[in-house]
């Protein structure tokens, strides 16, 4: 048999890989199921994609028709109509058909399939995008007078509609008179751009979305699920289990990254160890230290300060000793809280600010800096 490392870190997991998000899923179906619309907010790489297609896959076996828009990245309103109509191919089966019928007698440019709007607009640039995306998002509500059936739409990452000008205001526009035909979900990761869409009392994007929160994951299931993996493929993770779930603390893609490390260095027929689990972290900051390297250029002077600070010291974090120390104005410590939070680097664990991701942290503190060619900074 084949020796495979059973800890996949990178995009959507099964619904039978998952760690536990078992009242996540059991509360989201109920709410989509029940016909109340939702939104998820939850940090970069917690689970929000793996969770919603647990939810969409249970969605379906009650007869919903499921979408899941991928919305990262959109650049237009054109670019908003290929991923609606991209979520749609993905259908399988008797509603499959009806879209493709349904899109036929339209002949707006759009097709499942095929070179599908894509290619409509390489033929005619100057198409209209917003009628058809307008038309587009009526499916649902076509769907519904056609056989009664109703469908979940999920938009993934939705934040990233507010570069699209005008397109909050077209979706809005179109969904809020869909009260029968489609239940939707809002999935997103930065607390401020979620803000802006569903707290503006002016035109919020639906007026009742449920709000959830994404946790991290419970300590216990990742420990029984990191053991049970190693374990059915010959190996124990040992004592190297709890420094690696203290680090992780609970951040669903550390923990499988630092599971997949740890695994990879443990021979078959072996037992991990606090040696084990060391020399797993060091390739994993290795590895990562690119990527780091580039959350911390993307990251504004003073919140690199911010971030720094609650990395490296101890001191009080409004404290003068901390302003001096990384070179910031106590009156601005605040301001670069505030922005952190707004894009979940930073969450608030009780009445503590933590850093989101642990292996930001850990580079923060020191390690694998100097594989970048980033200067030292650390206070002294
Ligand atoms: N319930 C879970 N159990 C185990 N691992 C998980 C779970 N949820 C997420 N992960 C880990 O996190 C990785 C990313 O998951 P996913 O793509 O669903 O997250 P996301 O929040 O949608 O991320 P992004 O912000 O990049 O869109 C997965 O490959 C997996 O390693
Ligand atoms: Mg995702």
């Amino acid at each position: 048999m084949r020796d495979l490392n059973p800890f996949q870190f990178s995009g959507p997991l099964a619904p039978e890989d998952m760690i536990d998000r078992d009242p996540e899923a059991d509360d989201l179906l109920t709410l989509a199921l029940g016909g109340h619309s939702f939104r998820l907010l939850g940090p970069r790489r917690y689970g929000k994609t793996t969770l919603l297609r647990r939810v969409l896959d249970a969605a379906e076996r009650e007869g919903m028709a499921t979408i899941l828009v991928d919305l990262q990245d959109v650049l237009s309103i054109a670019e908003v109509v290929v991923r609606i109509e991209r979520a749609y191919d993905r259908l399988k089966g008797p509603v499959r058909k009806r879209v493709e019928a349904l899109l036929r007698t339209w002949d707006i440019g759009l097709s499942l399939g095929g070179g599908g709007f894509t290619a409509t607009l390489a033929r005619n640039p100057s198409v209209d995008s917003e009628a058809v995306l307008l038309r587009l998002l009526e499916l649902p509500r076509e769907l519904l007078d056609r056989d009664g059936t109703t469908s979940l739409i999920v938009f993934d990452e939705i934040q990233d509609v507010l570069v699209v000008p005008g397109a909050d205001g077209k979706i809005r526009s179109v969904i809020q008179h869909h009260q029968q035909a489609a239940t939707y979900a809002f999935v997103g990761s930065a607390p401020g751009a979620m803000r802006q869409l569903f707290q503006d009392p002016q035109r919020p994007l639906l007026d009742q979305a449920v709000p959830r929160d994404l946790a991290p994951l419970p300590t216990a299931q990742t420990a029984e699920y990191i053991e049970r993996r190693f374990a059915r493929s010959g190996r124990d993770p040992g004592s190297a289990l709890t420094p690696l779930l203290d680090f992780a603390r609970g951040h669903p893609q550390r923990s499988m990254m630092l599971a997949h490390y740890l695994w990879q260095r443990t021979p078959r027929d072996a037992r991990a160890d606090e040696r084990t689990w060391l020399s797993a972290l060091d390739r994993a900051a290795g590895d990562s230290a690119p990527l780091m390297h580039a959350i911390w250029r993307a990251l504004s002077v003073n919140e690199r300060r911010v971030m720094l600070a609650l990395a490296v010291l101890g001191t009080p974090l409004h404290s003068e000793q901390t302003a001096a120390a990384v070179g910031i104005k106590r009156s601005s410590i605040g301001a670069a809280v505030e922005s952190l939070l707004a894009k979940a680097d930073l969450i608030r664990a009780g009445e503590r600010l933590q850093i989101t991701d642990p292996m930001f942290e850990d580079w923060l503190a020191g390690r694998g800096r100097s594989d970048t060619g980033e200067p030292d900074e650390r206070p002294s």
